[in-house]
């Protein structure tokens, strides 16, 4: 089984042009090619931590592969600007292999649910209830050639796991049984209704998370340490959310087939 690692490089000059999301966002050269750094803000502190998390976890549970990503070191005195324009601060950062030649699932999302894509859908499904990834949105699947495959997709995009990039100890506490907002028809998964592949998927990743979730908690912080009540209420949160995650998504994918049957 592979074995977790964060991946580590330095910036060593702007990127090419990018256009795409809603959140702050730059792009960086460096010695493995150009990467697509998420950018915190006052209203998303815990992107860093967020992204790290969900693509070690993600990567664990081995359905639709991550972008490549890694902690990219922006060192004192390089000037790179942000989306916006602003310089961005030394520091370091989550970054993503910026992709060329992948398109986002956006337009055929039903042909790639019917397809054998819907198991890696599904995968992704119960990693996402799993770290309470409140944003999957189409764009964040994308897949290279002409019609979604899932041995030529990747994911993208954790930056609001564990309800969202300002997330509290408070919130957590709160959300740790809460779910997706069945009205949000933007994310990935309201029209994924059957509760047999949900069940499928929930069970496979627990079997494969058993002694693995908490290690791969350790790895990030080992990367980006959290002061321990932070820690502790991360910890918790996952290790609930992984006891109960059948009962979880269960819950999910029936909620998605009332608002269906009813809207
Ligand atoms: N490494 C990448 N290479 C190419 N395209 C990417 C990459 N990362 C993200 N994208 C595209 O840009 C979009 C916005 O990036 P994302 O990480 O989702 O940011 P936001 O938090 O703004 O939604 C994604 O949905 C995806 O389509
Ligand atoms: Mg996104």
């Amino acid at each position: 089984m592979e074995k977790l690692s964060i991946h580590k490089i330095r910036a060593d000059g702007a990127g090419p042009p990018f256009v795409g999301g809603s959140q702050r966002k730059a792009t960086v050269s460096t010695r493995d090619g150009a990467y697509l750094l998420k950018l915190p803000t006052s209203g998303a502190p815990w992107v860093t931590f967020n992204e790290l998390l969900g693509a070690a976890i993600v990567r664990l549970a081995g359905g639709i592969p991550c972008a490549p990503s890694a902690l990219v070191d922006v060192p004192l005195g390089f000037r790179v600007q942000d989306n916006l324009g602003q310089i961005v601060e030394p520091g370091q950062y989550f970054g993503s292999l910026l992709l060329t030649g992948y398109r986002a699932l956006i337009p055929d999302f039903a042909a790639a649910l019917s397809a054998d894509f819907a198991e890696s859908l599904y995968a992704l499904f119960a990693v996402d209830v799993l770290i309470y990834n409140v944003d999957r949105k189409l764009p964040d699947v994308m897949f290279e050639g002409e019609e979604p495959k899932a041995g030529a997709s990747v994911v993208v995009d954790h930056g609001n796991a564990l309800s969202g990039a300002d997330w509290t100890v408070k919130r957590l506490e709160e959300r740790r049984d809460c779910g997706f907002d069945v009205q949000d028809r933007r994310l990935i998964y309201c029209d994924m209704t059957d509760e047999r592949q949900a069940q499928k998927a929930a069970r496979r990743l627990v079997a494969l998370l058993a002694d693995r979730l908490m290690p791969a908690v350790e790895i990030v912080c080992s990367c980006y340490p959290l002061n321990p009540a932070y820690y502790e209420a991360v910890a918790a949160f996952l290790q609930h959310r992984g006891q109960n995650l059948q009962r979880l998504l269960a819950w999910q994918v029936r909620r998605y087939a009332e608002y269906l049957r009813t809207d």
